[in-house]
């Protein structure tokens, strides 16, 4: 049997349970969401050797600081661990603007309390006062220190019907991170944009689509939003206003069920995708949304000859266990 040690406690290990785990049937409070190895919430430092796929993502200096993903490592031999605050300390924040924008999407602002340094398309993880934990992308621009994010709220969910129906005007949450890599680079800078959103996929794509023209990006950024029904899409009006300000900026609102309307296209995101003509070699495609959409653009976007280096996601996958 494993033993855990964490701040000066033991814990045995149960047969086939993860570090995570082992912490949290102990009743130590350790922030998780994911269970999947992308929210990086749960992440803590060890000296013992742990398996790849707990470092997986991680970069090099984090993988030799000893950091690993505790919802992915087995308790398969004796470890010590550490609280890890690589990424800087939690961060509090207030609520300072709480908008149902339709009757399942809520935008929240959120006013630092401290400065925090990001980067538009990354995303933080939330966490409530009882430690619910659970991530969300910036719809902000880069370094804004007042953070925008874009909640869609899902049957049952805990953290998503909170956060939409509670009154949270003035209230304060904490936040971690930032966290992820689908952001704009210099060696984007001359590359067409292709940015494709499902639901609240559009949060990380809008701080971008607004970076990416501030910032003088040269190329055509053509952004699709797909939504269930009409009523699923959002900023409609505001998209629709910058399509008409900035020439280089393309927006096409897409749904699937539901009579057709004047401005937006009607069918599926991946079969509008695979009609739509774009310059294959020049072009930086950013996917976000839900899991299995992203898994079908990225495949169809790769299946027309982009290059997977040029292809950046974030399927934003719900947490396994709760
Ligand atoms: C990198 C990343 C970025 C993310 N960014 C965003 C974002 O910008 N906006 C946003 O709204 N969400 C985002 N998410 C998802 C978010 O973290 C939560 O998973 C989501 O809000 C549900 O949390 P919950 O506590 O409300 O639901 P939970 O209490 O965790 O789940 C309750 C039930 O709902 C199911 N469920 C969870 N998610 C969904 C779903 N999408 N559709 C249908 N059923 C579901 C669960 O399987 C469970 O049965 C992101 C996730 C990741 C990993
Ligand atoms: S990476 Fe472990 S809970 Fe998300």
């Amino acid at each position: 049997m494993a033993t855990l040690t964490y701040k000066n406690r033991s814990f045995e290990g149960l047969e086939s349970e993860t570090v995570l785990d082992c912490l949290i049937r102990n009743g130590e409070k350790i922030p998780h969401s994911c269970r999947s190895g992308i929210c990086q919430s749960c992440v803590m430092k060890t000296s013992t050797p742990v398996d790849g796929a707990s470092q997986k993502g991680l970069r090099p200096t984090k993988k030799e600081a000893g950091l690993f993903y505790t919802c992915q490592q087995s308790l398969n031999k004796d470890f010590e661990i550490f609280d890890s605050n690589e990424s800087g300390p939690p961060v509090g924040g207030k609520i300072i603007s709480q908008q149902r924008v339709s009757s399942s999407v809520v935008i929240l602002k959120v006013q630092l309390d401290s400065p925090l340094e990001y980067k538009a398309g990354q995303f933080v993880n939330v966490i409530r006062e009882d430690q619910l934990c659970r991530s969300y992308s910036l719809a902000s621009v880069s370094n804004n220190q007042t953070l925008e994010l874009h909640v869609r709220k899902v049957p049952q969910g805990m953290m998503s019907n909170w956060l939409y129906d509670a009154e949270l005007l003035g209230h304060k949450i904490t936040l971690s991170g930032p966290v992820g890599e689908c952001y704009l680079t210099h060696e984007m800078e001359n590359d067409d944009l292709l940015l494709l959103g499902v639901g609240t996929g559009l949060a990380p794509l809008y701080g971008i689509v607004q970076e990416a023209i501030a910032n003088g990006f040269k190329g055509k950024i053509t952004l699709f939003h797909g939504g269930l029904r009409l009523e699923s899409l959002y900023l409609v009006e505001e998209l629709k206003n910058l399509e008409e300000k900035c020439p280089q900026f393309q927006y096409f609102p897409a749904y699937l069920t539901g009579e057709s309307r004047e401005g937006f296209l009607q069918g599926d995101l991946v079969e509008l995708l695979k009609k739509h003509e774009f310059d294959i070699k020049n072009t930086t495609v950013m996917v976000c949304g839900d899991p299995d959409m992203v898994k079908k653009l990225k495949q169809t976007v790769f299946l027309k000859g982009v290059p997977s280096k040029k292809i950046f996601s974030d399927a934003f996958v719900s947490n396994k266990k709760v």
